[in-house]
């Protein structure tokens, strides 16, 4: 069985302006569609890859993953528990403690006052377990000194700060970490550390990953399966090899051809064409047809269903 199962995912967010400008200005509410109608599984001790431009969801998507957002309709299982309708708060405690999150501003998710012992260990300590020698274990295991639990956050460079992110996230011994861009605020030379260390880990402990990035070639290596979100949608989803080498997709190839950010003279290169539709007001049938070079008719009228395409699941109507 799958670990994560998710199904017809879909958060709606209300826009709206307040209500007394709303009736100055004679308009009616708006409501933004972050993330619609995602499909998904996540196999036990896989690395899943969410990727996908700016405001494409990513983020909302691992929020309703670990349960800090409710989805609109549709749902997400963690070993077959909805988190969302659970009633029995036992099996609600048992899967909370499987499932841990890493977030992108290694700074702002650690509190300054707090020493990193006492960070690293709060996940257990906050559900009564016992956490003597815990921190400094943790600390050796992501490549820090056992001497660093007496420290504050602000003596660690940005890459140490993320190591001790995963030390505490690690704590509590979960099944399944979603990371939301854990290495975009580093240096490229620090991201490799820090990726390679959760690589380790993820054998070591037994772990699951819901890796959600902007860039393609930081989740190559690392994944088994990628999902290409565009505008709240999955477009594509397929193997690494699958990805790379047999794109389907018009959308993930105009990303490919974008990766390598830096052309042969270290300037930008071009990125991807146009500009990403206005998600209150998405484009009618693929959200994606006003920057598709192959667009035709029906593109502009029907919303593309996702299909099987021997390994690959790709949602357009003109993928063969
Ligand atoms: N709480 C909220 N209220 C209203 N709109 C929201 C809220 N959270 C997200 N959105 C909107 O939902 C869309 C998806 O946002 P999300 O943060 O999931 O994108 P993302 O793919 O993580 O982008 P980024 O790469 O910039 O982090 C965006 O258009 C965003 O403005
Ligand atoms: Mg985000």
């Amino acid at each position: 069985m799958s670990l994560i199962s998710v199904k017809n995912l879909t958060r709606v967010f209300d826009v709206s302006k307040p209500w007394l400008n709303r009736v100055i200005e004679r308009r009616a509410k708006a409501f933004l569609t972050a993330v619609s109608d995602v499909d998904f599984e996540v196999e036990e001790r896989s690395t899943y890859a969410l990727v996908g431009e700016s405001g494409s969801g990513k983020s909302t998507i691992g929020r309703m993953l670990v349960g800090l957002l409710t989805p609109s309709s549709g749902k997400v299982e963690i070993n077959g528990v909805n988190l969302a309708t659970e009633t029995d708060a036992d099996k609600v405690d048992v899967i909370r403690s499987d499932i841990q999150m890493i977030f992108q501003d290694p700074f702002a998710s650690l509190n300054p006052r707090w020493r990193v012992r006492d960070i690293i260990v709060e996940p257990v300590v906050a559900r009564g377990g016992d956490a003597t020698g815990l921190a400094e274990k943790l600390l050796v295991q992501v490549g820090l000194s056992a001497l660093d639990a007496g420290k504050f956050p602000h003596e660690f460079s940005g890459g140490q700060r993320q190591r001790i992110c995963i030390a505490r996230a690690l704590s509590s011994e979960p099944k399944l970490i979603v990371c939301d861009e854990p290495t975009s605020a580093l240096d490229v030379s620090v991201q490799a550390q820090v990726l390679n260390l959760m690589s380790d880990l993820k054998d070591n402990f037994g772990l699951t990953y819901v890796l959600i990035s902007h860039d393609l070639t930081v989740v190559r290596h690392m994944a088994d399966r990628i999902g290409v979100l565009y505008l709240g949608r999955l477009v594509e989803e397929a193997s690494p090899e699958d990805l790379f080498t047999d794109t389907k997709h018009p959308y993930t190839k105009m990303l490919l051809e974008a990766a390598p950010r830096m052309d042969g003279f270290g300037r930008e290169a071009d990125l991807p064409e146009g500009e990403i539709p206005d998600p209150i007001d998405p484009p009618k049938g693929c959200a994606f047809n006003p920057r598709c070079p192959i667009a035709t008719n029906i593109c502009r009228q029907e919303r593309p269903m996702m299909r099987q395409l021997g390994d690959i699941r790709v949602a357009c109507h003109l993928a063969d």
